[in-house]
């Protein structure tokens, strides 16, 4: 069940995303000039407001949609999946708002990022951390069980623990300078149903039109109690995993060496 993302849909009603993405932006500190790798650049929001701030942006996405999206705002983007890079040592900083949680791969996708910086070159990001949207990953989940004729759901899902996502990061060669896990309740102002359309057809891919409307009413259902105030509309319970590491710079020692 692979996800299929509707560049449309989602610049219509999931402009939260790089919206709430500004502080990892002021955590990766752009300079002009700087060149930059905007890893899952999505529809190229956030590639547009460091190429604003005159840096030279590449954005890579794993979704032919969104890279179409990209590219007709004028971000230099292509179609390339997270665990797979093709970059050597070419990038002053990697940057990544909001995708990380979807390259459950995630041994490569380091891998990647590191051959891709230049030494002393940054990874700054944010992605869904331990715990983020508990109440809708249970409930889709449940509802899976609760109907077996629709197969088995498995998650498309990776959020780790800082500790987690750190000891990654330092497998991998990066000396981490920060990274917090942080509560965000985000505001979903066009319904749960919507976020489900959006951000989980991979769930309901498979299922007949039927199925899909029963699927969302059911999950609604389930996480309203939680999610829904007459006050404040959906809030769904988002954790952000925001971190700041850096590939370490050469040491003269190793400079003689090469
Ligand atoms: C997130 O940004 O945390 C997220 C968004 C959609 C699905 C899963 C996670």
């Amino acid at each position: 069940m692979s996800q299929q993302w509707n560049s449309a849909r989602y610049a219509q009603n999931a402009a939260f995303v790089s919206e709430l993405g500004l502080p990892v932006v002021t955590l990766l500190d752009p300079q002009a000039g700087e060149a930059i790798l905007d890893l899952g650049c999505g529809e190229g929001s956030l590639a547009q407001k460091l190429m604003a701030l005159d840096c030279q942006v590449t954005g890579v996405d794993s979704s032919a949609d969104m890279v179409a999206a990209a590219k007709a705002k004028g971000v230099n983007a292509q179609c390339m999946s997270g665990d797979a890079l093709q970059f050597e040592a070419q990038f002053d900083a990697v940057f990544s708002n909001a995708a990380l949680h979807w390259m459950t791969n995630y041994h490569p996708v380091l891998e990647g990022v590191y051959r891709a910086l230049r030494d002393g070159g940054r990874f700054v990001a944010e992605m869904g951390g331990f715990g983020n949207i508990r109440c809708i990953t249970d409930a889709i989940g449940s509802v899976f069980a609760e109907n077996p004729s629709w197969g088995q759901y498995t998650s498309p899902w990776f959020f780790p623990s800082d500790s987690e996502y750190r000891a990654l990061l330092e497998q991998h060669g990066f000396v981490v300078e920060q990274i917090e896990l942080i509560d965000r309740p985000t505001p979903l102002n066009a319904g749960i149903s919507e976020w489900l359309r959006i951000f989980a057809e991979h769930a309901t891919a498979q299922l007949t039109a039927e199925q899909k409307e029963s699927f969302l009413s059911q999950v609604e259902e389930r996480v309203k109690k939680a999610l829904y105030s007459e006050e404040d509309g959906w809030v769904a319970d988002y954790v952000r995993l925001r971190f700041r590491a850096h590939k370490p710079a050469l040491k003269v020692a190793d400079l003689l060496q090469r």
